[in-house]
């Protein structure tokens, strides 16, 4: 269970600061029912090799097993809803306490939960791209057919393989994304880290960036992270109990 103290410490932190932005990893996901990736017991990396399923060599070699290995995630992506952490971020954006979130996640529940302003480090699933031609697809209707008949989808154009706009191992990040989360990140003053293991760059460069710039770091986990030890609060616990009861705490100074 978290401390209660860090929770109005965070509140009152909110309540003062003029830029605040939410940093965001597959933890913040996990109560719609979306496994992260390290987490010991359930994230998605203890079963399989990441460079073999998501790297851009791996997609080009073996499209089938990227295929195959994401259609789990795919299908609870496209069933999962917003969870009270989620929304709880939307509510900050609403009250004007939130100038952006940066997420690495791909379920666009940041969206879905109603916020504006979403910078998606690691792509999304909406468009989908002919690794050949170069031709972009609707990424729902392409992985709509793809739950249904299994198969790789391929190019109406040229009969290429199409890859969702989802960012693997090797790929450069969307580069418009990262500069806007740099910039935003530079001008913080404070920063929550939400649900990420922070393992992976440059992704995991944000919150240094914010730090260095002068932003207070809170870091809401449930388990230790590579970036604890540069935090000003870290809170271990459930995200979607812990932001609703910070977003609370925060009302009541307002
Ligand atoms: N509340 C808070 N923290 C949680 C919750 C939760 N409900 N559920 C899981 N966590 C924590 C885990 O303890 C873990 O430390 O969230 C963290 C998720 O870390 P990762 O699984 O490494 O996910 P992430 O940091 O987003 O990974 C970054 O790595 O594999 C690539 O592209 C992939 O975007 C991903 C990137």
């Amino acid at each position: 269970m978290f401390k209660t103290e860090n929770i109005s410490t965070v509140a009152a932190w909110l309540h003062h600061a003029q830029h605040i932005v939410a940093f965001t990893g597959a933890g913040i996901s996990t109560p719609s029912g979306i496994p992260d990736f390290r987490s010991s017991d359930s994230g998605m990396w203890a079963t399989v090799d990441p460079m073999t399923v998501a790297s851009i060599y791996g997609f080009r070699h073996n499209p089938q097993a990227f295929y195959d290995w994401v259609r789990p995630l795919i299908q609870l992506t496209h069933d999962a809803k917003s969870n009270p952490a989620h929304l709880a971020l939307s509510k900050l954006e609403q009250i004007n306490k939130l100038d952006a979130v940066i997420t690495q996640n791909i379920d666009m529940l940041h969206t879905r939960a109603g916020n504006k302003t979403v910078y998606e480090l690691h792509g999304h699933m909406r468009e989908a791209t002919c690794i050949n031609c170069f031709h972009i697809h609707d990424g729902m209707v392409i992985l709509e057919k793809f739950l249904e008949d299994g198969k790789v989808p391929h190019c109406v154009k040229c009969n290429g393989i199409i890859k969702p706009n989802v960012i693997l191992f090797g790929e450069q990040l969307p580069i418009v994304e990262l500069q806007n989360a740099k910039k935003v990140a530079r001008n913080s003053d404070l920063m929550l880290v939400i649900g990420s293991s922070l393992e992976v760059a440059p992704a995991s460069d944000i919150p240094v960036i914010a730090k260095q710039s002068g932003a207070k770091i809170v870091i809401v986990n449930l388990e230790p992270t590579t970036l604890d030890s540069m935090a000003d609060i870290v809170i271990y616990g459930d995200a979607a109990e812990i932001l609703p009861a910070i977003v609370q705490s925060l009302e009541q100074l307002t």
